[in-house]
Order: C-alpha cells, then structure tokens, then sequence
C-alpha cells in the first residue's frame, strides 16, 4: 500500500491541536518554535521527552498542555515536582508515551528518534488523526504494518523528514503512473571528501557536527555514514508509489534542492529552500495550507553554484547494504534498522570505530535468516534478536 493524501474538512482547520512526541529533541524543538511563533493558531495538547526533564518542564510550562509525559520512569517524580503548580496532567513511561498519542489532538508530530517512536506513533496512527512523521525509523522498520493501521484507521500521514516533504510537495498523485524516478539529494555529510583511511579515525564529536544541518545525535551519525540517505531510500519507497529502481541518490552539498521527481516526459520538479526543518515542518502543520515564516529566503544569486555528485559507494557502503535490504525485503530492513541503531549507540559510546558501524550492521545482515513478519510481535522479536546479535559482534570487535 502507499499514501495517496486528500484534504478533508477537518484537516483544513484554522486552528490546530498538536501533540509532539519528542518535544525535547531536534524536531520537537523546531516545531515549538513555530508554535510560540503562531500561538493564535494552534495549541498544545501532549509533550514528551525522555531524558531531558529540565527542557520538558520548561516546554510544559510555556505551552501548557493538558499532559506532559517523560520517558523514564524515573524522572517522574523531577516532572512531578517542576509542574507542580500547574494543572498539567504528568506522566511516565511507554504507556504514558502512548496516552500522549492518544490525546484528542488532530495532528501529531512523531518527532521520538528511532524504533522507540514505532509504538507510540501507532498509536496516533490507530486514532486516525493526521501523523506528521519525522521518525523514519517506523517505516524502515515496520514499513507493510505501519501504512496498513494507517490506511486501515484512514489517518493522514505526512511526511517531515525534508526529502520526502519535498517530493509529497511536487509528486502528482494523480499522474502516478507519469513519474519516471525520484531523487533523493544528499548533502554526502561531514566526511564527503574524507578518505578511507581518514575515515578509521574519525570521533563521535566530528561526526556529529553535521555542515548543513542542525540535528539529534543519531540522525548525524547516519549522515555521517549515508546510512541516513539508505534509511530515507527505504522511506521513500513506503511513501510513494513507486519501485525501488525508481529512486536514486544524488549528492548534492549545499542542501539546496531538497529532493526532484523526473516525469516520463523528462520534466523535472524540484523543491528548494535554506536547510531549516522549520520549513517542511510547517508544511506539515498547516497542511493543505501554509504558514509565514519570517527569516532567511533562499538566495540563488548568492549562492551562485550548485554542485552534484554520484554518491561514492566504496567509502559509503551503507548505502548499497540499504538497498539490498529494500530488495530482499522481508525482515531484513527491520534488522537493518535494529543492527544500525545498536551500532550507532556504541559508536557514540566510543566502544567501536566509525568504519565499524557500517560493519557490524553488515554482519548482523548476513548472520540472521530472513523471515517475513506480519504482526507487531514478530516485528518486535526480529528488533530485539538484530539488537542482541548486534551487541554480540560489538563485543567481538573489541
Ligand atoms: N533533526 C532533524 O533535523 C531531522 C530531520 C529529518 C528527520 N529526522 C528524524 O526525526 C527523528 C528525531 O530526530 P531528532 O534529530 O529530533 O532527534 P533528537 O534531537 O535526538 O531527539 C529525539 C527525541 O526523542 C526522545 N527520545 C529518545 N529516546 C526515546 C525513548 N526511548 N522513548 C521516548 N522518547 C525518546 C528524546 O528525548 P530526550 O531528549 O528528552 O531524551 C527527544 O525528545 C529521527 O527519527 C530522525 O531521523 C530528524
């Protein structure tokens, strides 16, 4: 199945209830700062964090939603306590995480990083509501499940991640079958021009100092290693009715052209801006409409060059092992997602190397059977079996 969006009624509102499930991260704090920017028209209904409490409880008490929720359990007395006098409802933990979904709100930013956002965000797509997602992990994961709750409940699902806002902004859903390709651009991360035996050595510190883009950790490290660009791959190919050969990958350094669709009649419709997720967050906000959002206008003169390239596959392998795994299909972008995540923890934990995160995620691929998972259980057991093979390969790195 692939999302075709329609405009309701309802989605045509003037005035918004959001809910933003990882207020305290990249894109929760983006989203914020359009909401303090457009108080008359939306209002706050859930927030959560996980670890980050102090920043929770200072969202809370300018937002003032009607519950704000922490991960870990065992914040919850430090929430408690910072919203005391307040009426905000507080709460901890998964379960609380999916009552934050669950709240009357008609949009939800699904903004959690990686697979714990999957459950969550299910929930919101379960209650039909419109899901702006961010957390591409949901798709790379548990892509066929996700799209069928969604199609199943008739949420509308919206995507934010900046590629895929870009081609939703120029795909005709109704011409479908006139698409030629996609392109997904890619800025090639910190290490572009890095050579392989640069590479060995490269710190979590480095690789988390994206040049284009001001992101969480995890999402850095991806970018770091394209795996970021292979994840998208996949998300693109849930997204859009199209087939995996119909997607390439560009790079493309200045984050300009944020991703193009090429029509059979060779015409190409790009869509342009600065690099700031505010921009395809709004899309998502004020979706079919569209916010102001006073600031930097993309200046083409200025900028005056912009460059492409084939993305180089032999220092970037993440991208060919993405793929492959989009077209063996399966469980296998379920453990890719899994293997990469554990593999990108212990990078940043300087337990293995930079190159080692590609590796293990590799190892973890060829040393696990296919299988096909249907349900939400069994795309759960295949998580965790990727997670602990995963840790067993670091350890045997070491
Ligand atoms: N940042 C971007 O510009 C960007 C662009 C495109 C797509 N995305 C995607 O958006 C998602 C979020 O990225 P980000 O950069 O915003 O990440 P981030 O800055 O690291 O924020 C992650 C958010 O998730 C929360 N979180 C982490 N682990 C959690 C858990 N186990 N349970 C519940 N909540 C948890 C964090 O809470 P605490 O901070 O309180 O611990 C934080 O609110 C990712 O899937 C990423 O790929 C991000």
């Amino acid at each position: 199945m692939k999302v075709s969006p329609s405009a309701t009624p309802e989605n045509n509102l003037d005035y918004r209830c959001v809910s933003i499930l990882g207020a305290t991260g990249s894109i929760g704090c983006n989203t914020l700062d359009l909401v303090r920017n457009n108080a008359e028209k939306f209002n706050i209904i859930a927030l959560t964090g996980n670890k980050n409490v102090d920043l929770l409880i200072q969202q809370a008490r300018e937002f003032s939603p009607d519950l704000a929720v922490i991960g870990d359990e065992t914040l919850y007395d430090e929430l408690k306590a910072g919203l005391s006098d307040t009426d905000i409802k507080v709460a901890a933990g998964s379960e609380a995480m999916a009552e934050a979904a669950d709240q009357p709100s008609d949009i939800v930013i699904a903004g959690i990083v990686g697979v714990a956002g999957l459950a969550p965000t299910l929930v919101a797509a379960k209650r039909g509501t419109v899901v702006a997602l961010a957390n591409k992990e949901c798709l790379v994961c548990a892509g066929d499940f996700f799209l069928n709750e969604i199609d199943r409940s008739g949420a509308t699902l919206l995507p934010i991640d900046s590629e895929h806002n870009a081609i939703f902004q120029v795909f005709d859903f109704n011409q479908a079958g006139n698409v030629d390709h996609l392109t997904l651009t890619a800025s090639g991360g910190p290490f572009r021009s890095t050579s392989l035996s640069e590479m060995k050595n490269i710190t979590p510190a480095q690789a988390v100092a994206h040049p284009n883009w001001d992101m969480g950790a995890k999402i850095s490290v991806d970018s770091a290693t394209m795996m970021n660009k292979g994840l998208e791959l996949i998300e693109a190919y849930y997204l859009f009715p199209v087939e995996e050969n119909q997607i390439e990958i560009l790079v493309h350094p200045q984050s300009v052209i944020h991703s193009m669709v090429t029509y059979k009649d060779g015409s190409v419709l790009a869509q342009l801006g600065t690099p700031d997720m505010r921009t395809p967050i709004s899309y998502a906000l004020a979706w079919p409409n569209r916010l102001e959002i006073p600031g930097r206008r993309l200046n083409l003169a200025s900028i005056a060059e912009l460059t492409f390239e084939a993305p180089d596959l032999k220092r970037f392998p993440a991208l060919t092992i993405a793929r492959d795994t989009l077209k063996a299909g399966g469980s296998l972008p379920t453990i890719l997602n899994a293997a990469n995540e554990v593999a990108v923890r212990c990078f940043l934990e300087e337990r293995i190397g930079f190159l080692d995160i590609t590796r293990v995620t590799e190892e973890v691929l060829n040393r696990t059977p296919k299988s096909e998972p249907k349900t939400l259980d069994e795309i759960s057991h295949c998580d965790e079996v990727a997670r602990v093979l995963a840790e067993e390969v670091v350890r045997s790195l070491n």
